[in-house]
Parts: C-alpha cells; structure tokens; sequence
C-alpha cells in the first residue's frame, strides 16, 4: 500500500458509456478498490437509477436503506447511507431499485447532485446506468471528470459517442442568456445543425453573439472526458478508440484521451460470479496495471483549471458540483 497521498482537491468522478454492459459498473468498483488501496479516501455511489449493480459485485445483499433512503428522506443526509465495501479507504452508497426510481424528479435530481458535492474524500465515484435519460446525463454533465467506457463493437462506440453529445448539448443549452441567443444556439444543436461539427456552430455564432461563443468554447475546454476501453482482444482495438478520440475532437471539440485499455478476461468475468472485485483477489497484471494508470489520471487531472468554467456568470445556471460545493449542504 501507498504511503500517505499528496494533498488534491476531491474530485467527483463520472463512469458512463451510452450503452449497458459494457463494463461500467466493473470498472467503477475495481477504479474504487485501486484508488483505495492506493490510500485515497473514495466512495463509490451507485446511481443506475433503478437497477444498482455495486453492493452486489462486492458479495452484499441486504445493503440497507441506500441511495433509496436518501431519495424518500428517511435520512438527512447522504453519507447516512454511506457503508464501508471491507477494502481499505472505500466506501459504498448503494442504489435504489424500487419501481419508478429512474424518474426522480428535477427537485430530487438537484438534492443529489448537490449532496454527491458535499461526500468529501479524495474521489467520489458515480456510477450511471446505460441511456441518455435526462437525469443520467445531468449526473455525468455535472461531474468533474467524464469517464466514457466502450468496447471496440461499433454499438458500443456508436452509444458512447452519442452520450457524450447528449452530455454537451445539454451543458451548452444551459448558457444562452438572452432568448434571442438561445433561439440561435437551438437552432445550431439540432435540424441540419445536428451533423455540423461544433466548431462550425462555433463560428457562425461568433458572428453575432461573441460572449457566447467564447462561453461555448470556454465549457468545451474543460469538459474533463476520458476514454477507456474495456474487453479488448487485439491491439487493433487500440486504433479503433484511436479513432473515437479524433472523432470527439473533430464534432465535438473535446479533448477525449483513451486513459486505460482494460482486456477481455476470465478474472473479470468470474469476478461478477464470485462477487469479489478482480482488482482485490486475482489481480492479473493486465488489469492492475490498466487500473493504476487509470487511477493515476484521475488524480493528476487539474480539476481546479476543469472548474474555472464554473466562474462563467451563464455557465453558473448548469449548477455544475462545484459551484454547489460551497453552498450549506442539502437536507
Ligand atoms: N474486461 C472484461 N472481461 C470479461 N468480461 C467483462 C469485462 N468487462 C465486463 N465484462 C462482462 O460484462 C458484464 C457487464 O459488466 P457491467 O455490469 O460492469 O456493465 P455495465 O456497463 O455496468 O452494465 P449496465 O449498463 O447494465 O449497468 C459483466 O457481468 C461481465 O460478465
Ligand atoms: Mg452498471
């Protein structure tokens, strides 16, 4: 185990990726068990809204009252729910399957995300559930730092890819000030504007909304995406992601680095089975290694130059975390 980590800002950590099973789930829990092993305070909060996955992959079956209890206030507050997962530094907050909990309204959605803002430690891991429903996205959007899995099957980068747009347009709805600017910047997201790269939107909002258009570019800047790819089987695979990053950075003006390749294997595989996290019992090299220089980017990322948008008067309207942060914390 590491000796005792450098001082970091916390940061709050989306695991997303558009499409369902493709590993987001697994690579939450075992980033987790890493970061903690590794001596940073991390918790884990399960947010697939309705079908929670991580207490299971840890062996547990009666959790207790989770992010469920929280939600229909049984609880104050959110670390209430909060227990510890048995490996060193993390701990969990279990999700909530009760019928309907996908839909939480926009008053519960905002609690969370301003409670998830005030879990304190080192790394706050969120865990979401496949789709672009509006509270998935929002989850992600509001986030420090974007973890976006994919497998190399086209289905796969063709959901991941269309998430992180959904993540972008809805961040970018939100900074028009005036009607007219909105009505203009609409017009650019969607219709024939839908397939136009960013960058060309950009340009041709430049012309009569400036601040707008340095607003837009401003929020793209910091948009704080990484890429893994998980269950790979050849090195061609690592092309293929290759090629989503330029793809990102092409439409969507992101800077989207491929962070960890993370190999199809039977020690993950059996892993779900044996409810213990691979990165806690079997440890392939493969796999730790991927996990440690996943880590290692999520803790070197300067999330205080990702947070100087949050300094933007329109961009304090998409209420990202960090503007939360300093408010009293939510009952
Ligand atoms: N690297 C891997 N090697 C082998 N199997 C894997 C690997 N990653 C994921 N799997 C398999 O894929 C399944 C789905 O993984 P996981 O539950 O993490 O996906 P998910 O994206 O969280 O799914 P959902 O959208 O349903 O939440 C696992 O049960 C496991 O069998
Ligand atoms: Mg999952």
């Amino acid at each position: 185990m590491a000796a005792e980590p450098r001082k970091r800002a916390g940061r709050v950590v989306a695991v997303s990726g558009g499409k369902g099973g493709v590993g987001k789930s697994l690579v939450s829990l075992n980033l987790g068990v890493m970061l903690g092993r590794l001596g940073y305070k991390t918790t884990i909060i399960d947010c697939d809204l309705g079908a929670p996955n991580i207490h299971t992959l840890l062996g547990m079956t009666r959790p207790g009252p989770g992010l469920g209890g929280y939600l229909d206030h049984e609880v104050d507050s959110l670390i209430e729910v909060a227990i510890d997962a048995g490996t060193p530094n993390l701990r969990i907050i279990p999700g909530t399957s009760q019928p309907g909990a996908a839909n939480i309204n926009a008053g519960q959605k905002l609690r969370l995300l301003r409670a998830i803002a005030h879990l304190g430690g080192d790394v706050v891991i969120v865990d979401v559930g496949a789709g672009t429903a509006y509270n998935t996205v929002d989850l992600v959007a509001a986030a420090d730092l974007k973890l976006v899995v994919m497998t190399p099957q086209l289905t796969s980068l063709q959901n991941a890819y269309t998430f992180l747009k959904a993540c972008v347009q809805r961040s970018l709805r939100r900074l028009p000030d005036d009607t007219d600017a909105r009505a203009v910047l609409e017009e650019l997201l969607t219709g024939e504007g839908e397939s136009r790269p960013v960058a060309r939107a950009v340009a041709i909002l430049r012309d009569e909304h400036g601040e707008l258009a340095d607003a837009v570019v401003d929020v793209l800047a910091r948009f704080g995406v990484m890429l893994v790819g998980n269950m790979t089987t050849s090195d061609r695979d690592q092309v293929v992601f290759g090629r989503m990053t330029n793809m990102i950075s092409d439409y969507l003006m992101i800077q989207a680095p491929l962070v960890a390749t993370l190999p199809l294997c039977d020690a993950i595989r059996k892993s779900v089975d044996t409810r213990i996290p691979a990165a806690l019992v079997d440890r392939p090299p493969e796999v730790v290694g991927a996990l440690r220089g996943l880590a290692r980017c999520v803790l070197d990322a300067d999330v205080k130059r990702l947070r100087v948008a949050g300094r933007l008067k329109a961009a304090e309207r998409t209420l990202p975390i960090w503007v939360e942060r300093d408010l009293p914390a939510p009952r």
